[in-house]
């Protein structure tokens, strides 16, 4: 089978690099036809120079890198450099990027690739708010069923919130965004928090990426190091949920995780529940099912799989 063509819509983040370079690491299996960069985590400026950063660190200097939009169309951008630091990938000490940026707008550039590609050939596969991702869609809405899948992290449903008592942070920063995204009609699979959190990065898997000896692996474990003493004081967890990375992880290997066909609706206009994703896990209502929700993964060979594949780079 030829890899599958993907696109990764991000805002890096330690955990969005983890998830790049686990696709970047895996080219019998994806295609990066692109890496499109939204504002969240950190600024656009922010994320843009991180996706170079990785690349370059991947040593696929190659890899086309796009800028997209640097704030929500109808709200002020909200970011999380408490949890992140304040480039957006703190933790390694990485040499500035010198590959350029591509000149077309992120935006621009979905929209070409789905109408030149093969129809559902390609997927698109969001790790930050969905901004860049809705705003190809209400432009060139015809790009909607050419979508092959839209695998992405964000939501949750019985861990419910981690910006807000009731909303994940990717939803929360463009919850307007996401409402476009869920309603859109092309299939969706979610990676949200009830899986992510169960993604932790014990000390033994953390000594693991460092026991792989190549400057991959020092970053990488120096990336979950910083990341994770927001989550441990939070949670009190034994580390770093590795957020993004089970976005890729599911596109290689979809049977480590499992969930249910359902409707999940995109709460806007509350203002407690603003971001929240309304997801109907028990089908108490008739909604019609949107997308697979996924709420558990086989965490142990999630941490070999990704382990292997980044002692590739
Ligand atoms: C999501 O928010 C960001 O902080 C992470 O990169 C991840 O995409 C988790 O809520
Ligand atoms: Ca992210």
């Amino acid at each position: 089978m030829p890899p599958r063509k993907i696109i990764i819509d991000t805002d890096p983040g330690q955990d969005d690099a983890v998830a790049i370079l686990l696709a970047l690491a895996s080219p019998e299996d994806l295609e990066v036809l692109g890496i499109t960069c939204v504002a969240g985590n950190v600024p656009l400026p922010l994320t843009t120079r991180n996706a170079r950063i990785v690349c370059e660190l991947a040593g696929k200097p190659d890899t086309r890198i796009f800028a997209g939009c640097d704030r929500p169309s109808g709200r002020d951008l909200v970011t999380a450099e408490h949890v992140h630091g304040k480039t957006g990938l703190d933790g390694p000490v990485l040499p500035d990027p010198t590959m350029l940026l591509q000149d077309q707008h992120a935006v621009d550039f979905i929209i070409e690739t789905l109408r030149a590609q093969p129809e559902k050939s390609v997927t698109l596969c969001p790790l930050g708010p969905l901004t860049n991702i809705a705003t190809a869609l209400q432009r060139a809405p015809d790009i909607a069923p050419r979508i092959a899948e839209i695998v992405l992290m964000g939501g949750a449903y019985f861990e419910v919130g981690n910006i807000t008592p009731t909303a994940e942070f990717n939803i929360y920063v463009d919850p307007e965004a996401a409402k476009i995204v869920f309603d859109c009609g092309a299939p969706i699979v979610v990676l949200p928090l009830d899986v992510t959190h169960k993604a932790l990065v014990t000390p033994s898997r953390n000594q693991a990426f460092r026991d792989i000896g190549t400057r991959v692996g020092t970053a990488v474990a120096q990336m979950t190091d910083f990341f994770e003493r927001f989550d441990i004081q939070k949670y009190g967890s034994e580390g770093a949920p590795l957020h993004d990375p089970c976005v890729t992880a599911y596109l290689l290997a979809p049977h480590l995780f499992s969930g249910r066909h359902i409707n999940v609706e995109i709460e806007t206009d509350s203002a407690l529940c603003r971001g929240m994703t309304v997801a109907d896990w028990w089908r108490v209502t008739d909604r019609e099912a949107n997308a697979l929700f996924l709420g558990d993964i086989d965490a142990e060979h999630f941490f070999k799989l990704l382990t292997e594949r980044l002692a590739r780079l």
